[in-house]
């Protein structure tokens, strides 16, 4: 069932996702050679308490971090651990955060140390399609019209589109109707109606798009060993167009 959530339930969500967002940013700042992402892991779980709020991926279907973190050849689901991240790495940092029962979900893709070319271009196109993708977020469009963006921008540029993994309405709980793919066909899927909350977050393969999975059951990587970017938002469908609640970028204070 598709729901479309109240104003309030949207403030709620909006103020989960500032605090994911100034997070995010915060890790940023603390991505370097040497780290681990077992260290960024117990950072995340200290930012949130000392904001009044909760890691919803702990305890999730029986998840035990508050973040995953999916480095290189990971596509998502990866643990975060103590190995240190090496210059050149990317790793992509994904939380839900909990706040008064508001969630909002973002993941984004850093890299360790300077990035090569090679290496900037995916990360540029990963991003840059899932803002196509949120262009198609509108009122009347639907669900095939966003996946048809992200697929055709990111394969023209040479990448693949992850298929197993998509994104999703969130509220109440993590996952809820409906499923949004990042590939497909304009005109195709339900109609998207204003007050409906989604996840976009397009998981973009420099080699194949298929993926294996480890034998923890939760990590996704690709078939072939190359890389894996991903950005993710939260947003909103209103009248005017999609209002991003994750938006690291216009934050008033
Ligand atoms: N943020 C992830 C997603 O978009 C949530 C994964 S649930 C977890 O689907 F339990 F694996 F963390
Ligand atoms: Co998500």
């Amino acid at each position: 069932m598709i729901t479309r959530k109240s104003q309030r339930e949207i403030d709620m969500m909006k103020a989960a996702g500032r605090i994911l967002a100034r997070c995010h940013q915060e890790i940023a700042k603390r991505i370097k050679p040497g780290v681990t992402t077992a260290e960024i892991d117990a950072y995340v779980e200290q930012f949130l308490a000392e904001h009044g709020a909760k890691p919803e991926q702990k305890g999730y279907n029986g998840y035990e971090f508050a973040t995953c973190a999916s480095i290189n050849d990971e596509i998502c689901h990866g643990f975060p651990r103590d190995e240190k991240l090496v210059e050149g790495d990317i790793v992509t940092i994904d939380m839900v955060v909990n706040l008064n029962g508001g969630l909002a979900d973002s993941a984004w893709t850093y890299c360790v140390g300077e990035p090569d070319e090679k290496t900037q271009k995916l990360l540029d196109v990963t991003r840059t399609s899932l803002y196509k993708g949120i262009e198609q977020a509108l009122p009347g469009n639907r669900i095939g019209d966003i996946g048809y963006a992200i697929q055709q921008y990111a394969e023209g540029e040479g990448y693949s589109v992850v298929r197993e993994f998509t994104g999703h309405g969130i509220g109440p709980t993590i996952h809820e109707d409906p499923q949004i793919p990042h590939f497909g066909l304009p005109g195709k899927g339900s109609r998207l109606k204003e007050g409906m909350v989604i996840t976009i977050e397009p998981m973009i393969n420099e080699g194949v798009w298929q993926s294996k999975m480890d034998d923890n059951g939760w990590t996704a990587r690709t078939a072939d060993g190359e890389r894996s970017a991903q950005y993710e938002h939260t947003l909103v469908i209103t009248k005017d167009g999609a209002m991003i609640l994750t938006d690291q970028n216009h934050m008033e204070d």
